[in-house]
């Protein structure tokens, strides 16, 4: 790669990331700020009878301590601001009733962090204590459909049973995953200021759009009266697309108080007021030929849900459009239970999803005496039978191909258990990643300064996957100006809206409106040229000017030019603005778009502990463009590494009897380090899908974590024989 590519690839906002001087929501310096604490149930249902507030009170610093018995009421209680992703059901001290343990019960606002801490462990509460649903495999029985939600829970095309009537071959396996938390590095925190009847929120978030308007419902004001900014986010993976209790809270407690409030969710309270991938269990039956024809496909899967609210995990989404299959039958079912309101994560569906089908198919294969890759290619769908339409573009064949060529796939023994290096069993497995391609209406604004640099700004959200980078390499490539003379604004609600990070469709929404803005912009200045009767362009025909270097000059006589610069100093050093709207095209109705990927694992399992190491993941994508070489793969390979986790690693523990998340920190709610993951090898075929939007480009958020988990588990059976369906896959699992 060439030196200037490199310089393309660096991350706009990476310096001052490395030298601490890019500010995160809780590091704004306010003044006159006050700090909230918010204090939580130790019970899973009931209702707080009672709350002794007198030595909190009296404590040093303390300015107030907001109960469910002093707490303004507001207009539409703690029903949030309808739909998600942004408004949720939150716990706003609204009624003293208790939903899950960990549920703020009460705001301590003080002078200092320490202070309101302090105080809040000086609070007494009363509860009346009720029977709470904790037992989600008892709770199967009663499993519902959720009430509302974005996913149609159920899904049918063929016969399933006349299917499985005619097939040799019949399979039929339960598997289950644990409720996971996001735990980005940085907590959900939000600093909110009152001047006169404005709010102004400095928050971390993947929404600012969302926290304006979500925030201005709750609380019964104009949308305009509430700004927020959110220029850099540390994270988010779904979590911080919706708007949690506490954004609302701080708010209250910044109005009550009459003083800026900040308040930082602390490590345990990421452990239940700010959502969670749900635990599932799922069941998948295949019937097939002899020769590996899928004929039916059944996924069914349940998870659990808040009492409060329904979010359904919906891992069956891709198992209706992943294979073609004769039929296909899907369905999905809530159990209720008293925990915090679940959230989108990370591929939600698709994540878990791929686990079970992926898994499952592993196993068919080895019943089939097939290779994996053989029997998805026997069965690979030309076009997505679940909706009858044409995929946009699809390569996931060259992604089985090219992944099994990086991974050395062919070299491998399809006998199990055999392979030995020393104390360690060798297997390798596979699985197909997935997930679709999104893609929202989002705003832009760009301007040509007299200085010849330009200004790019979309109210979207950087979560640290670069939107800044691709932002500026967009304009600059429109604009024909400089990368480095570009700036970017984004994170702030005063600029052109754009949608929620989130779906993985930041890149594929905002980026084609960067670059209609910054088409416009140049037109303009094309324009004012083509009039200037000093321009050396004056009177040209305007198809003929391009730009490039900061220049406009005739492309089929380069040497007639001038630089935007010239141009605008003699306008009266005018500032060219333009803004750029883009959202799906028409196309995006009669077009099935989806991403793709084969994923490949070696893992080394320790014979006698039975400690598993992924000694190796190799993952080839169809994600169409891609957009930079390093914001792109970084993401992926994150992914990935959220798929070993979730194959090896998390695993929330709920207490039977309080309800309590019991490994609610990062020493017990094992993620993987540094010395956890090895060699990850990532590329892309980088096959533009034009038919999604102009630039090419499907989102990259989601798709690394999809099928790694499968690839991880399938290659611990190849180097074992033993099949765990049960996440995660603990040394304890493979003894005996
Ligand atoms: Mo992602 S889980 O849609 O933020």
């Amino acid at each position: 790669m060439s030196g200037s590519a490199q310089i393309t690839d660096h991350r706009y906002e990476g310096k001052l990331k490395v030298t601490g001087s890019a500010q995160y929501a809780a590091e704004f310096k306010v003044e006159n700020l006050t700090y909230a604490v918010m204090a939580t149930s130790t019970i899973a249902k009931g209702v707080v009878t009672s709350m002794d507030t007198g030595r909190a009170q009296r404590a040093s610093g303390v300015l107030a301590v907001m109960t469910p018995f002093n707490t303004v009421k507001l207009p539409g209680g703690n029903q949030g601001a309808g739909k998600p992703p942004a408004g949720r059901t939150l716990s706003l001290l609204q009624d003293p009733q208790v939903h899950y343990n960990g549920q703020p019960i009460a705001v301590i606002v003080a002078e200092s962090l320490e202070e309101a801490r302090y105080a809040a462990n000086l609070l007494k509460p009363n509860y009346k204590i009720a029977e709470a649903l904790l037992d989600f495999e008892a709770g199967i029985n009663s499993a519902h459909p959720p009430k509302a939600g974005y996913w149609d829970p159920d899904s049918k095309r063929g016969d399933v049973a006349a299917e499985n009537a005619k097939a040799d071959v019949k399979f039929d396996q339960t598997y289950s995953t644990p409720a996971q938390n996001h735990n980005a590095m940085e907590p959900h925190a939000t600093i909110a200021r009152w001047e006169d009847n404005k709010l102004s929120l400095y928050d971390a978030t993947q929404y600012i759009s969302g926290v304006k308007h979500s925030v201005a419902a709750v609380l019964g004001i104009p949308e305009d009266d509430v700004s927020v900014e959110c220029p850099y986010t540390g994270g988010g993976f779904g979590s911080k697309g919706s708007v949690w209790s506490h954004v609302v809270l701080a708010a209250m407690a910044s109005r009550l108080v009459k003083r800026p409030v900040k308040l930082v969710v602390d490590r345990t309270q990421m452990f239940g007021p700010v959502g969670g991938r749900p635990r599932t269990r799922q069941n998948i039956q295949f019937g097939a030929t002899a020769d590996g024809k899928l004929l039916a496909v059944q996924h069914d899967s349940w998870c659990h849900a808040s009492t409060v609210e329904d979010f359904l995990e919906p891992s069956a989404l891709q198992t209706r459009m992943l294979y073609a299959s004769e039929a296909c039958q899907t369905s999905h079912r809530l159990v209720a239970m008293n925990v915090g309101v679940q959230t989108f994560q990370r591929a939600p569906g698709e994540a878990t999803g791929t686990f079970a089908l992926e898994c499952a198919l592993d196993e068919l294969a080895y019943q089939l005496k097939m290779d994996p890759i053989e029997l998805r290619l026997k069965n690979y769908a030309e076009t997505d039978l679940s909706e009858s339409k044409p995929f946009s573009s699809k390569n996931l064949r060259q992604c089985y191909e090219e992944g099994a060529k990086r991974f050395g796939w062919a070299k491998r023994s399809t006998a199990v258990g055999t392979i030995r290096e020393g104390h360690d069993l060798i297997g390798v497995g596979m699985a197909t990643a997935t997930y679709p391609g999104n893609r929202s209406a989002a705003s832009a604004v760009v301007r040509i300064k007299p200085d010849g640099s330009a200004f790019v700004g979309s109210g979207t959200q950087d979560l640290g996957t670069g939107t800044y980078t691709i932002m500026a390499q967009t304009a600059s490539k429109a604009l024909g100006i400089e990368l480095d003379r570009i700036e970017v604004k984004l994170g702030n609600s005063a600029l052109p809206k754009a949608p929620v990070s989130g779906g993985s469709m930041s890149a594929a929404s905002v980026c084609p409106a960067v670059e209609e803005a910054a088409k416009q912009a140049k037109l303009k200045a094309i324009a004012l040229a083509v009039e200037d009767i000093n321009s050396p362009l004056h009177g040209a025909d305007q198809q003929n000017i391009d730009a490039a270097g900061g220049k406009l000059f005739l492309k089929d006589s380069p040497a007639k030019m001038e630089s935007y610069a010239d141009l605008l100093a003699r306008h009266g050093n005018l500032t060219l603005e333009a803004k750029g709207d883009a959202e799906p095209g028409q196309d995006a109705k009669t077009l099935s778009v989806h991403s793709f990927g084969a994923v490949f694992a070696e893992v080394a399992v320790n014979a006698y502990t039975r400690m598993i190491k992924v000694r190796r993941v190799t993952g080839v994508y169809d994600i169409g463009t891609l957009m930079n070489q390093k914001t792109g793969l970084n993401q992926l390979t994150g992914g990935i590494v959220w798929g070993i986790s979730t194959a090896l690693y998390e695993d929330q523990h709920l207490d039977p009897v309080s309800g309590r998340v019991v490994n609610n920190n990062l020493a017990e709610y094992h993620v993987p380090v540094n010395a956890d993951i090895q060699e990850i090898d990532v590329s892309v075929l980088n096959i533009p899908d034009l038919k999604f939007n102009p630039l090419g480009a499907r989102g990259i958020g989601e798709i690394g974590i999809t099928g790694s988990a499968a690839a991880v588990v399938n290659a611990i059976y190849h180097a074992t024989g033993i099949r765990v369906r049960d996440l995660p896959v603990t040394p304890d699992k493979l003894l005996g």
